[in-house]
């Protein structure tokens, strides 16, 4: 057994049950349990995290068939062996568990061992900003179904930075543990995860054996919504390709928090919140960049230097993280060393490692429909800083509804935005992307300006 894997096996001994002090009540093995352990009612809720009344509730028999995560965390807080974690088990799920009586039928397959899963990535250290978003994810609540909320943004926003973050923040409110699922929608060299996969693995991560996970993807996602139906469980399903994805993977229970990231706006999901994010505001680029590079290595730039650079980084998170691994791997350099050559080629500055504007950029460009990306080559190479339909559809010799439509589909995957409506911009560094592709690719540069 390890921190993040607590196991309680259900699967019960013939002996145990025989043995005289299965006859007794939960309530009576609790009791006989805290006694020995020497632990008053309010110290085994504070060893627990249950509530006092709870523990009173259960001793008392109050309290029937409680939640087998209440069950788990008194096993643990009473120190139980491996026998009496199975009596306990036992006898929290009632009478109707004897097999003098015969077990009840079930609807669900129980887990063979109930698991709690951790998953979450680590928390990012020098997690900067986001503060209203933050807010707005702890407060969404749905009463009666599971929350689902879509973050959503452009290659390297920061989605999966605030998705985790906001998960660590609210882990505790989600006792049946954390899943984290990377669901590869724009991943170098990978396929989009089947969700048939991703079910298998969520199921798994809950506890199911392998054995008992159907084949068929409607019987799997049925099977994932019984088990979390009365958990309470935080999923994030980072980097989703589209809806289709992660329809089969939403939970329906009340206490379940689905956190789905994407580049793609997933309006077609029902019941779900959507968060856009945008760039940074200049001050928090500006705090990133100095939190990343270390205090002590800017101490020295004016802070005109370090706007300018955190600017010219197009206030993107992964541009503002990859500058500052790449001042901090040449020590000779200086704040302003490193704005001036930004200034002449910044993404082939920005790449380093495995992590590259470019290539991030690629990936989304690579999802287009073949129309889609002769549109982008063709707006981003041809259109001024802002842009209307009128001035799209011109530039494409196309008419002004097609436009509107091929524009739509541009700023759902975020490669464009809108600053006002139907005005419409590149980003710098998409912009940036644009001219690097038709260099790299003349036949394509062609036939960009001659479309
Ligand atoms: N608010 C933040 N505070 C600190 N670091 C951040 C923040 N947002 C993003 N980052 C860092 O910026 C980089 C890019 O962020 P992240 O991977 O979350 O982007 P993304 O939007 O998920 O990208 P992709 O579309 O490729 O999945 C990461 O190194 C991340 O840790
Ligand atoms: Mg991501």
């Amino acid at each position: 057994m390890n921190d993040n894997h607590v196991r309680l096996t259900t699967s019960l001994p013939t002996e145990v049950i025989r043995c005289p002090e299965a006859e007794l009540s939960l309530g009576a093995l609790l009791r006989r349990w805290r006694g020995r352990a020497l632990l008053t009612q309010e110290q085994l809720a504070q060893r627990t995290g249950l509530n006092v009344r709870t523990v009173r509730r259960l001793e008392h028999n109050v309290l029937q068939q409680p939640r087998i995560t209440s069950i788990l965390l008194l096993a643990e807080a009473l120190e139980l062996d491996s026998e009496e974690r199975a009596m306990l088990a036992v006898v929290a799920r009632g009478p109707s568990a004897s097999p003098e009586r015969g077990e009840p039928e079930e609807t669900c397959p129980a887990p063979a061992a109930v698991t709690i899963p951790r998953e979450l990535p680590a928390d990012v250290a020098a997690f900067v900003g986001r503060k209203h978003e933050l807010t707005a994810l702890s407060d969404y609540q749905n009463a009666n179904t599971a929350t689902v909320i879509a973050i959503d943004g452009m290659a390297g926003v920061g989605k999966t930075a605030l998705a985790v973050h906001a998960a660590h923040l609210l882990s505790s409110r989600f006792p049946d543990g954390q899943l984290f699922v990377n669901l590869h929608g724009h991943t170098r060299e990978t396929t989009p995860v089947d969700p048939r996969d991703a079910l298998a693995r969520m199921l798994h991560a809950l506890g199911i054996p392998d054995d008992r996970i159907p084949g068929h993807i409607d019987d799997r996602a049925a099977l994932y919504r019984s088990v979390v139906a009365d958990r309470e469980v935080l999923i994030v399903l980072d980097n989703a390709a589209d809806e289709d994805q992660v329809r089969p993977l939403l939970p329906a229970g009340p206490g379940c928090l689905l956190i789905v990231t994407s580049r793609r706006r997933l309006i077609g999901l029902d019941d779900t919140r959507t968060l856009s994010l945008d760039v940074l505001p200049l001050e928090e680029a500006v705090a990133l960049f100095t939190r990343m590079v270390g205090r002590e290595h800017v101490a020295d730039a004016p802070a005109g230097v370090l706007t300018e650079t955190a600017e010219r980084c197009g206030r993107l998170p992964l541009a503002i993280h990859i500058a500052a691994v790449r001042l901090r791997a040449r020590p000779t350099w200086g704040v302003r060393h490193l704005l001036d050559r930004l200034n002449d080629d910044r993404l082939s500055e920005l790449t380093t490692g495995r992590h590259s504007v470019t290539a991030a950029l690629d990936l989304s460009y690579q999802r287009l429909s073949e129309d889609q990306r002769r549109v982008y080559r063709v707006l981003g190479s041809q259109a001024g800083t802002e842009f209307g339909v009128d001035e799209a559809a011109a530039m494409q010799h196309t008419t002004v509804v097609r436009a509107r439509r091929q524009l739509d589909q541009l700023l759902d995957v975020h490669l464009l935005q809108e600053p006002a409506p139907c005005r419409y911009r590149f980003h710098d560094l998409v912009r940036d992307h644009v001219s690097a592709l038709l260099r790299r690719t003349p036949c394509e540069a062609a036939r960009a300006n001659s479309a």
